[in-house]
């Protein structure tokens, strides 16, 4: 690790192009030695995984506005912290920021630890995070590599070799460039970097600063890398949710086990989902209906047909799976986006109040 010329060149950028993020410090700030709080580079990071700065932003706000320090996280209620998250996907993400947040509350005293090393043994925090968080918090020069950086090296260094092959080699060439000065900001500025001038598609490689070291670009297929290896087809998983509804108006929910897909989100009842058709599991006695149509929604490894039945039940039914929960005490935007689309599917066969 050294200070490199293009390192140089693309701090330089950054001073200049910077984006304003809610967890981040400018570089005028940083220079004048105001880092920002490792609580919400942290926050911002597992949000991150996996998810767009567009889609993360207002949850960001939302969630360090309702818990603005580690320790009033590490306080919070499970069910409230899980219904924030909703819509954001990945839920283990969830379950692990409430781990991470309680380890730091009582066994560091709600001070993030500064290292690589002790970062890592944190709940949910592995290489990436720890690396992210040890160079954007704590200013130390750990190499920071996710998709946008994986792309930018690869167009530097012209590398071949598709994804996720490639990653090694990627890491290594990334670990040579980052220097001693500055890796905070060198770290984010590779990430901006990749979000707004080396894109997937149609790469602004006229005003890059690194046009002219960028070997990708000398011979003309920066836009074809990084190569990936194909991706394996996602089967389709079936399943049937049940939506009840009683007289006064409380809906049958229930808590997914914290193991599994969804774990700890709120979901209406059901069956497995899988390959095949599934026999009928409803979880009360009702009449149950069909009203038509199907939920689609895609996982990380299948896309999923979800069948709705919708029933209206009397107050004295005492189900077998999941427990009534009052409108007054229901969250729509507390589901889930596949329960969250059941629901839309099928409030035209309620009568809604
Ligand atoms: N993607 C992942 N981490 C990021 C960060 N700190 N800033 C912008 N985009 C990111």
């Amino acid at each position: 690790m050294r200070e490199t010329p293009q390192s140089a060149d693309l701090l330089l950028w950054y001073d200049a192009n910077a984006r304003v993020l809610p967890w981040r410090t400018s570089p005028v700030g940083r220079k004048a030695g105001h880092l920002p709080d490792p609580y919400r580079v942290w926050m911002s990071e597992v949000m991150l995984q996996q998810t767009t700065v567009a889609a993360v932003r207002s949850y960001f706000l939302r969630f360090t506005e309702l818990w603005p320090t580690v320790t009033d996280l590490a306080n919070a209620d499970d069910a409230a912290v899980m219904g924030e998250w909703a819509g954001l996907g990945y839920y283990a993400r969830a379950r692990n920021l409430l781990k991470c947040a309680r380890v730091v509350a009582t066994d560091y005293g709600g001070t993030f630890p500064d290292t690589h090393g002790a970062l890592l043994k944190l709940p949910g925090i592995g290489p990436y995070t720890a690396s992210a968080i040890a160079s954007i918090a704590f200013d130390r020069p750990e190499t920071v590599v996710d998709g946008n950086v994986e792309r930018v090296i690869s167009r530097l260094f012209a590398v071949h070799t598709p994804l996720p092959t490639a990653k090694p080699e990627l890491t290594a060439l990334a670990a040579d460039l980052t220097p001693n000065e500055r890796p905070g900001d060198y770290a984010q500025a590779v990430m901006d970097l990749g979000a707004t001038i080396c894109t997937p598609r149609n790469p602004t490689c006229g005003i890059c600063p690194w046009i002219n070291a960028c070997q990708a670009r000398a011979t003309g297929i920066a836009a074809d890398l990084p190569r990936k290896l194909p991706k394996k087809a996602k089967p389709t998983r079936l399943g049937i949710a049940y939506l009840a509804r009683r007289q006064d108006g409380a809906w049958l929910l229930e808590t997914r086990p914290d193991k599994g897909l969804l774990g700890g989100m709120l979901g209406w009842p059901g069956t497995e989902w899988s390959v095949d058709a599934q026999a009928e599991a409803p979880p009360c006695r009702a009449s149950w209906s069909d009203p038509g149509g199907e939920v689609r929604h895609t996982f990380t490894h299948f896309h999923l047909k979800l069948s709705l039945r919708v029933a209206v039940v009397s107050e004295t039914e005492v189900p077998e799976r999941g427990q009534f929960i009052l409108t007054s005490d229901f969250r729509p935007s507390d589901l889930p986006t596949v329960m969250r689309k059941a629901f839309d599917l099928a409030s035209g066969a309620f009568a809604m109040d």
